[in-house]
């Protein structure tokens, strides 16, 4: 079933009161919901770049799933959330176009095995003495993405293995003893089913280089949620899970044995469980425009000032008075930056939101905002991380604390400590 939070105005004044706000909110059953759905497929490997909060994690993998880390700090957070999978399903698979030593030590450490997405992390896994089950990430040659930015696929994409060069990677890999046995796509966030019929048809031509070597193809993530509720159409994961299948069966033809099946999903699984609720602090008019200005800004969720991104905007009324009035509004934060607006276009065309009149202490929520938000927010301007919080069992749980001024600046006292 499709499950929307409803956030009610006694939530939403309960968690901006108890935790202060910018405030994030996440539901734990949108999450599990979510993961529930994606589990057709025999492994959901949840992209942790979406969302990276520990409670997260360990609510995902209380209901089954295992994990994709891009990073030395993903693969920490993973250990630390207890993703051991099995010799067949690993907890945890690297995926990333580069190492750095960090990321190599812990894959050593740790037998983690490595999604490759260029032909050099072979030779260097060789140099480091490292033999962990590698799959290869295949550029097919052609990409798709809600905006450029995120667009993977194609020559002027950084990402993956040239799909011509996969058979010099599989050379390189044997000489080195290394083993490859999965196969990976994606081609970019906010994919759709038409291009879908393109990637089935790159991993069943790509299957052929690797033969009976192959254990498991990855349908990558990239599956869309529907931002524009009125105008968009929730994925429909059966359908995905249908193409691939069939894919996969040709594949288990061609290479006499089962071949698994995963999906590694980001904002799909958190993004429609997400709340970053704010405070309107003043309400101005420029010229002819109505500004409310609020407290969260792109330090917090830079989707829009990065993509254009649309997310749903609600107003809350302090007091819980009636919101009957409607005008045209433009959403800004705080930040001494005039691209720090959440009703903006791609391009940074700044647009207006028809939006309940509203008041200096009301609040707006901006929906849609459990992928993506909190784990590429920034100090700009020195301002602190928000606190995160879980609705679970009825109650608000808080799962990250607000940064403090002592936790943003204790690197550099170290610094000024010393001259
Ligand atoms: N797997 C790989 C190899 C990826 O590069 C990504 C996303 C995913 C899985 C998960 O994709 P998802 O299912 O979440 O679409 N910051 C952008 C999205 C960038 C995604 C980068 N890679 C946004 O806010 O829309």
């Amino acid at each position: 079933m499709w499950t929307k939070f409803p956030l009610s105005v006694e939530i939403c004044h309960g968690v901006a009161k108890e935790f202060a706000t910018p405030v994030w909110l996440y539901d734990a059953n949108t999450i599990v919901d979510r993961l529930k759905l994606c589990q057709v497929f025999d492994t959901v490997r949840y992209a942790i770049k979406a969302n990276s909060n520990l409670a997260v994690l360990s609510l995902l993998k209380e209901h089954g799933a295992v994990v994709d880390a891009v990073s030395a700090g993903e693969i920490q957070r993973a250990l630390m959330a207890g993703f051991v999978g099995t010799s067949e399903v690993p907890g945890v698979v690297y995926t990333a176009d580069v190492f750095d030593d960090e990321a190599l030590a812990l894959i050593k450490k740790y037998s983690i095995p490595v999604n490759v997405g260029s032909p050099d992390m072979i030779s260097q896994l060789g140099e480091a003495g490292i033999k962990v089950p590698l799959t290869i990430r295949i550029n097919p040659g052609f990409g798709h993405g809600h905006s450029r930015k995120t667009n993977t696929g194609g020559d002027l994409s950084k990402h993956g293995v040239w799909h011509e060069q996969l058979s010099q990677c599989v050379q390189k890999a044997k000489e080195l003893d290394i083993p490859i046995t999965g196969l990976h796509i994606h081609i970019g966030s906010g994919a759709d089913l038409e291009h879908l019929a393109l990637v089935c048809d790159a991993m069943l031509e790509c299957s052929k280089v690797l033969g009976s070597d192959l254990r498991y193809i990855s349908a990558g993530g990239g599956l869309s949620i529907p931002y524009r509720k009125n105008e968009e159409d929730a994925v429909d994961v059966g359908e995905y899970f249908k193409l691939w299948d069939e894919t996969r069966q040709k594949i288990e033809k061609q290479v006499g044995h089962k071949i698994r099946l995963e999906l590694e999903p980001g904002r799909f699984i958190v993004a429609e469980s997400g709340f970053l609720i704010a405070q309107i602090r003043a309400v101005k008019k420029m010229g002819e425009n109505l500004f409310y200005l609020i407290d969260a800004g792109f330090t917090d969720l830079v989707r829009p000032a990065f993509y254009g991104a649309w997310h749903e905007i609600s107003v809350i009324a302090r007091d819980g008075r009636p919101l009957d009035e409607v005008a045209p509004v433009i959403v800004a934060g705080p930040l001494c930056e005039s691209g720090d607006v959440f009703t903006q276009e791609e391009g940074g065309f700044v647009v207006t939101r028809n939006l309940p009149l509203a008041q200096v202490g009301d609040y707006v929520v901006i929906h849609d905002a459990g992928a993506y938000g909190a784990t590429m927010s920034s100090n700009y301007n020195s301002r602190f991380y928000a606190a995160e919080v879980m609705w679970k069992e009825n109650a608000a749980k808080l799962i990250r604390k607000r940064q403090s001024f002592e936790h943003l600046i204790a690197n550099e006292l170290l610094q000024m400590r010393r001259y």
